[in-house]
């Protein structure tokens, strides 16, 4: 037996045969990061979470050029052996005190600063997850001692039942994502928190998808709801436009953390221009608030302009907008027709969402314009109804979404 055998059915005739041929393309010449050159032709770029728009932002480029003429590409090392920049320092100190933490330690991806808990969870331990989390979460536990029981998605009901079934001397630990990344709904933090404060049991949030998007500074779930969690974890390369990942929770346990956690000890430095980037970044998140509102609205405009055709967006309050196909084939054969209608969007099969439950990711950022709007309302009408997920006249009625943080002043108008 050769552990290789299983790449050898992995042909990508084979991959054409299960529609997955839509997924590693090659996207040229990003303008801004709302629109590139996809097989030819110029295309809105709908499938980004760089949420404010600022990964084309002149002042994040700037930084991190400059970083990378002042300290090159690359420490080259850990962060343990071969020191860090005051620049990794700044990041940490700033990002800690904008969620609310004693201290933060940064990484070189969002994946690794979730892979991070594991040596919290010891042998005995448990970590109540939920089913939608991502994927480093399962993995963090997973790398762990501990065990991982798992309650269906928002299912506080479940979660309960489990906690109390829980042995009383376990540690234990609720995992959960604040924004989620496929069916964009936002947790139910509060409950959460009274839930494991009842039974001692600790809260780890991912903020990845609310920092910069929920909050009235941007801070994420935990300002948006008032409730802090005790650990915030969050990738950098959504509305921090960078790459890289931050862990932020008590003193003692990030110290812990640096000399424990073989993601943070044994891996190489978040390199200088990353760290750059993010910094100018969320210094921008900070100081410009109407980005914020920007794409909000943009994104209450982009659900109820797809529910005005008689698109379903699911349970989504949020810049997240999943819309709903129904089918692996269809989801694919609609994606390709958007691509061709100037829209690049993503495609979500099983086992990412359950099988039958397929659909279209969009997420437009503050920096789109009114006329991607259009383009993407457009290209999907005409799409939905050829596909025959919309029907072929406007419904009289829809429910229309408002969409979670954004002001009531700043409500935007119907489609
Ligand atoms: C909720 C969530 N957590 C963690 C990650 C991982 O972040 P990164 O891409 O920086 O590794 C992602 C990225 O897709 C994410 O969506």
């Amino acid at each position: 037996m050769d552990v290789l055998d299983k790449c050898r059915s992995w042909t990508t005739d084979h991959l054409r045969s299960i529609g997955l041929d839509s997924y590693y393309r090659t996207v040229d010449d990003c303008f801004g990061g709302t629109e590139a050159h996809f097989e030819g032709r110029r295309v809105v770029i709908a499938a980004s979470h760089d949420y404010l728009g600022l990964s084309g932002d002149d002042r994040v480029r700037e930084a991190a050029v400059e970083a990378v003429r002042r300290y090159g590409t690359s420490l080259g090392c850990s962060r343990a052996v071969s020191g860090s920049l005051a620049l990794h320092e700044d990041l940490e100190d700033r990002l800690a005190r904008m969620l609310g933490q004693q201290a933060a330690a940064v990484v070189p991806s969002g994946f690794q600063a979730n892979l991070m808990l594991a040596p919290l969870l010891g042998t005995g331990d448990v970590a109540f997850s939920d089913f939608a989390n991502h994927a480093s979460l399962r993995e963090t536990v997973g790398l762990s001692a501990g065990e991982e029981r798992r309650f269906r998605h928002a299912d506080l009901a479940q979660l309960e039942q489990m906690l109390d079934a829980a042995p009383s001397q376990a540690g234990k630990v609720v995992l959960t994502d604040g924004m989620f990344s496929v069916d964009g709904d936002v947790c139910d933090l509060p409950g959460i928190t009274r839930l494991a404060r009842a039974c001692g049991a600790r809260v780890v949030v991912d903020s990845s998808h609310d920092l910069g998007v929920l909050g009235v500074n941007g801070a994420g779930v935990t300002e948006h709801f008032g409730t802090g969690a005790d650990i915030v974890t969050s990738a950098l390369s959504k509305s921090l436009a960078s790459v890289g990942g931050v862990i932020a929770g008590p003193s003692e346990m990030i110290h812990y953390l640096r000399f424990h956690a073989r993601a943070f000890t044994f891996t190489a430095a978040a390199s200088p221009a990353n760290v750059a980037a993010a910094l100018a970044a969320l210094e921008i998140l900070q100081s410009e608030p109407e980005r914020r509102i920007r794409l909000l609205t943009l994104a209450e405009r982009l659900h109820n302009g797809l529910r005005a055709m008689g698109f379903d967006t699911g349970g989504s309050t949020t810049p997240v907008v999943p819309v709903h196909v129904g089918e692996r084939m269809r989801c694919f054969r609609t994606w390709q027709a958007l691509c061709e209608a100037g829209v690049f969007s993503t495609p979500m099969v099983y086992p990412a969402v359950p099988e039958g439950s397929e659909l279209l990711r969009i997420t437009l950022t503050a920096a789109h314009t009114d006329g991607h709007l259009e383009q993407v309302l457009t290209a999907f009408e005409q799409v939905g109804r050829k596909e025959g997920i919309i029907p072929d006249s406007t419904p009289d009625t829809y429910t229309p979404v408002r969409i979670t943080g954004l002001p009531v002043q700043a409500q935007a108008r119907p489609v």
